[in-house]
């Protein structure tokens, strides 16, 4: 589930938490704070982008998309814009389980059995290469222009004056690793200006070193309005999430008794914060944001090689964040039919890959799709590890087709 960034084993971590629940075990933080949420707060708004200075604790990341929509909602209506209510994101993109959240999740088999969810939901295309539209798939930089304008139409058929936020991951994981193509989010960050509509990067699974620095926007250059974030916060060890808002977002809420009415008994629980202040002191200590960059381009290289097989039409995905999209046929991109990835992924690849000694993701909520996302100390000796265990399932699936 993409969040040990650290690895396992880190007593230290366990430690930390020991210690906070002895010293101070609950403390909410609805109207209250507690030492060490303010210290964590203090801690990722100093690491966020431009003014994101606003920390609101959640436990995971679908809790902070959910309060990122309601946030939104509520400042368009304090800055007398109140129509603006609508929020946009990308197909097959997850966003979590809470009903506004799995609204803005672009899968719709996640979304039938809850339905009717949150009205004001739309969608636009992903930034997935592979499948582009054929004649834009040798150029990246104007597919990223094409995939960015859908959303500038997509405002435009709604009505600019009811759209409210565009939620879009750094790397979309579900569907397998989209990274955005060259001045995608440049194109965003003007579209949303434009129209004043807030960019959210929901970086639940890309924050925390996953693509390189502590917040994956800085790896690709633009300055969101609200970032959403959770599971390498603590790198797993204890459940914690985040929404890291814009000084100018919170301003409206300073005025007399205006309060966001809003938030969760276990959001910012002592122990997590703990935890966290205690993984980020590993990320310091251990270098691991410089590790990333310097190491991700050996891993993109380890895992390119598997391009010699017939079943792996692409690997892409950024920093320690892989993608390996299953084809039947290489050179005419075809994919598998519903029953055939049925058999290849729940039928063969989780239980070989599991009994390969790779815990990693086989899925189909897009193409079939393997995804690597390892703890972020590893290196070339687990990198051609992985590629070599990788490289003996995927043989085995293909011979077995
Ligand atoms: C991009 C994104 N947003 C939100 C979520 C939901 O997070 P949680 O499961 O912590 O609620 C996930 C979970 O994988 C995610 O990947």
């Amino acid at each position: 589930m993409f969040r040990v960034q650290v690895a396992h084993g880190r007593t230290e971590l366990a430690e930390a938490a020991a210690k906070q629940a002895a010293e101070l075990a609950f403390f909410p933080l609805w109207s209250y704070a507690h030492p060490m949420a303010i210290d964590l707060a203090e801690r990722l708004a100093h690491q966020a982008p431009g003014d994101l200075n606003r920390v609101f604790f959640t436990t995971g990341g679908g809790e902070a998309v959910e309060t990122a929509w309601k946030l939104a909602k509520q400042y368009f209506k304090l800055v007398g814009k109140p129509t603006k209510h609508k929020v946009i994101s990308r197909a097959v993109a997850y966003h979590g389980t809470p009903q506004g959240a799995l609204s803005i999740t672009g899968i719709p088999d996640a979304k039938v059995p809850f339905e009717p969810l949150v009205p004001g939901a739309h969608k636009v295309p992903n930034t997935n290469l592979y499948r582009a539209p054929e004649h834009l798939r040798e150029d990246a930089k104007a597919f990223g222009r094409w995939a960015a304008d859908r959303i500038g139409e997509a405002i435009e058929f709604e009505g600019p004056d009811s759209v409210a936020a565009v939620f879009l991951e750094p790397v979309q994981n579900s569907g397998g690793c989209f990274p955005p193509p060259p001045g995608y989010f440049e194109r965003v960050r003007e579209i949303c200006d434009q129209y004043d509509v807030l960019l959210v990067s929901d970086e639940t699974i890309c924050a925390f070193g996953r693509i390189g620095e502590i917040f994956a926007c800085d790896d690709f250059g633009y300055i969101p309005d609200i970032i959403t974030c959770a599971k390498g916060m603590t790198s797993g060890y204890s459940p914690i999430g985040a929404m890291i808002a814009s000084d100018r977002l919170f301003e409206p809420f300073r005025k007399g008794t205006t309060s966001f009415l809003h938030g969760y008994t276990f959001g910012g629980h002592p122990v997590s914060t703990a935890v966290a202040m205690a993984n980020l002191d590993i990320f310091e200590r251990e270098g691991l944001v410089d590790h990333v960059h310097e190491q991700a381009p050996v891993f993109r290289a380890a895992l390119e090689r598997l391009l010699d097989l017939p079943i792996v039409g692409d690997v892409r995905g950024e920093g320690f964040f892989y993608g390996i999209e299953l084809v039947k046929d290489k050179t005419t991109r075809e994919t598998f039919d519903d029953d055939e990835s049925e058999r290849l992924l729940r039928g063969f690849l989780s239980k070989a890959l599991f009994g390969a000694g790779l815990y990693c993701r086989a899925d189909d909520r897009g193409d079939p799709v393997i995804q690597l996302a390892p703890p972020l100390i590893v290196g070339p000796a687990e990198f051609d590890d992985i590629e070599q265990r990788l490289r003996g399932v995927l043989t085995e699936a293909w011979a077995q087709l």
